[in-house]
C-alpha cells in the first residue's frame, strides 16, 4: 500500500503537475535560458561576470572576526552588511520620506519566498489579496501554494490603468469579491505592462487601504529598470511608495510594506535574493519566526552587497543596464512595427504586451496553427502558444491569459535578451509563421 500524504500535500498535487508541465515546455525551448517567457534580464550578464570577478570574495571565519561568510551569519533577517547596503540603496535611489534603516529590512532567498511568508502574515487561509488585472502570475502560486490565499483580480480597462480610476475598479471588486480581502498588492513598475505609477495614484492606493483597513504591499522589484525610447521619450519616472508622506495622507505606516529583489534590476534571478521593508514591528517580529524558511545564502548576500556598497560601481551599472534595456526595446519594437503587430509601449521592466488578436482573427491562420474557423480567441491564443513552443520553432511566449489579461490573444514578450539570441528567436518566429524576414 502506498503511504498516504497529508491533506496539504494532496490538495497541492495538481499545482505540482502544472509546474511540471511548465518545466517541460521550458526545457523544450531552443535555448537553455528560455528567455522569451520568463522576465529574465540577460543583457548585463557579461558586465556583472567581469564586475564580480574583481569585486567579490568570500571572507572566511578568522579569530575574533565578525564576518562569517561560511557560517549561518549574524542574522536570520539577512546579514547586516547586506541590509545596511540595501538601506543605502533605498536612501539613495528611492527618495524615502523618512530614511530607511537596516532594522526595517528583512532579506530572504528570493522575493516569491518572502511574498509567501508575508502573505501568510497578512492574510488568513481562504481569504484574499486584491490586485489590479492583468497581474504577475507568480502571485497566484506564491500565495496559493502555502496557505490557500486567493488572488482577487480587479479588471481595470486599459485606458483607466495608472489613473486614480483604478481605485474605483478595486472598490467594485472589493464589494463583489465574496471572499474577505485583507491586503492590496501593487506592482510598481507594473508587470506585465512595464510602466510606473504617478504619485497621485500611489497616494490613492494608500488612502484606499486606510479607508478599508487593508494592508498595502508595493512590489518594486523593477524600480531601477526604467528607460526612455522613441515610443516613450519622457516616461513617468519611478516613484517609490517609500517617498510618500503617509502621515499627511492620514495613512498608518504600519499598513504599508515595500518589496524589492535582486532578480530583475540586478540581472540575477538564479541567485535568489529579495527584501521586505516594513515599519510594522509586530509584523517584523512575527516574520522573524518563519524567516528560517527563506534565508538568503551568505555567498549571494555578499555578492549583492559587493555591488550595492560600491557607490560609483552601482551608478555605472544602473546606467549601463538602462542603456541596454533601451537598445533592446528599440530592437524588438522595430521588429513588431515591421510585422504590423500592435503592442502597448513600455518604459520599465523587461517586457511589453503584444497584441496577436489581429493575426489570430485571420481564419487562414487556422491552417497553420491547427484550429477550426469557429474556434474562439482563447483557443486561438493557446494554439499559437503551443505551435511556437513545439519543434521546429521552440520559442516560448508568455500568454496574456496567465496574467489575467482583460481579453485573450495577448502575449507578454521579454526583450531583455542578448541580441544574438533574440535574433535567432525572431527569425524562428518569422519562419514558423511564414513571414518575410526583417533585415537588421
Ligand atoms: C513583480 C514580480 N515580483 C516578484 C517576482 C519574483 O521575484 P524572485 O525571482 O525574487 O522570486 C517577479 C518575477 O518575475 C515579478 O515580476
Amino acid at each position: 500500500m502506498e503511504p498516504t500524504l497529508s491533506q496539504f500535500a494532496e490538495t497541492r498535487r495538481k499545482d505540482g503537475l502544472k509546474v511540471k508541465r511548465h518545466e517541460e515546455v521550458m526545457s523544450n525551448a531552443f535555448s537553455e535560458s528560455n528567455p522569451e517567457a520568463v522576465a529574465e534580464n540577460s543583457l548585463m550578464t557579461g558586465y556583472l561576470m567581469n564586475y564580480f570577478k574583481d569585486h567579490f570574495s568570500l571572507r572566511p571565519l578568522a579569530l575574533f572576526d565578525v564576518v562569517k561568510d561560511f557560517t549561518y551569519g549574524d542574522s536570520l533577517a539577512g546579514n547586516l552588511r547586506l541590509r545596511t547596503s540595501l538601506a543605502q540603496l533605498f536612501n539613495g535611489y528611492f527618495k524615502p520620506f523618512k530614511p530607511v534603516s537596516a532594522d526595517e529590512l528583512m532579506a530572504g532567498g528570493g522575493l516569491l519566498p518572502i511574498i509567501g511568508q508575508l502573505g501568510r502574515a497578512l492574510v488568513d487561509p481562504g481569504n484574499a489579496i486584491l490586485i489590479a488585472r492583468p497581474y504577475y502570475h507568480g502571485f497566484d502560486m506564491a500565495l496559493g501554494a502555502l496557505d490557500n490565499i486567493k488572488v482577487q483580480g480587479a479588471h481595470v480597462p486599459l485606458h483607466e490603468a495608472f489613473t486614480t480610476k483604478e481605485l474605483d475598479h478595486l472598490e467594485l471588486a472589493l464589494r463583489e469579491a465574496g471572499t474577505k480581502i485583507q491586503a492590496v498588492f501593487l506592482v510598481n513598475p507594473q508587470n506585465p505592462y512595464g510602466r510606473c505609477y504617478p504619485k497621485e495614484v500611489l497616494e490613492a492606493y494608500c488612502r484606499f487601504c486606510e479607508q478599508h483597513d487593508l494592508h498595502l504591499v508595493s512590489d518594486e522589484i523593477y524600480a531601477l529598470s526604467t528607460f526612455c525610447s522613441r515610443d516613450v521619450p519622457t516616461p513617468q519616472p519611478f516613484i517609490s511608495i517609500l517617498s510618500l508622506d503617509l502621515d499627511s495622507l492620514g495613512v498608518k505606516e504600519s499598513r504599508v510594506h515595500m518589496l524589492y529583489g535582486m532578480s530583475k534590476d540586478f540581472d540575477a534571478n538564479g541567485f535568489r535574493a529579495g527584501v521586505l521593508h516594513t515599519r510594522n514591528r509586530t509584523l517584523y517580529q512575527s516574520l522573524l519566526a518563519t524567516s528560517i524558511f527563506s534565508n538568503v545564502s551568505s555567498p549571494t548576500a555578499e555578492l549583492w552587497n559587493s555591488l550595492l556598497s560600491d557607490e560609483r560601481g552601482l551608478k555605472a551599472y544602473i546606467e549601463a543596464n538602462r542603456a541596454a534595456l533601451m537598445e533592446a526595446y528599440e530592437h524588438i519594437t522595430e521588429w513588431l512595427r515591421f510585422h504590423d503587430i500592435p503592442y502597448i509601449p513600455s518604459s520599465a521592466g523587461h517586457f511589453l504586451m503584444v497584441n496577436f488578436r489581429p493575426l489570430l482573427s485571420q481564419d487562414s491562420m487556422g491552417h497553420v496553427l491547427g484550429y477550426e474557423n469557429d474556434a474562439g480567441m482563447a483557443a486561438r491564443e493557446t494554439a499559437l502558444l503551443s505551435y511556437l513552443s513545439r519543434p521546429p520553432c521552440r520559442v516560448v511566449l508568455a500568454p496574456g491569459s496567465g496574467m489575467h489579461m482583460f481579453e485573450p490573444g495577448w502575449f507578454r514578450l521579454t526583450f531583455s535578451i542578448s541580441r544574438g539570441v533574440m535574433d535567432i528567436a525572431l527569425g524562428k518566429i518569422e519562419r514558423a509563421l511564414g513571414w518575410s524576414k526583417l533585415q537588421m
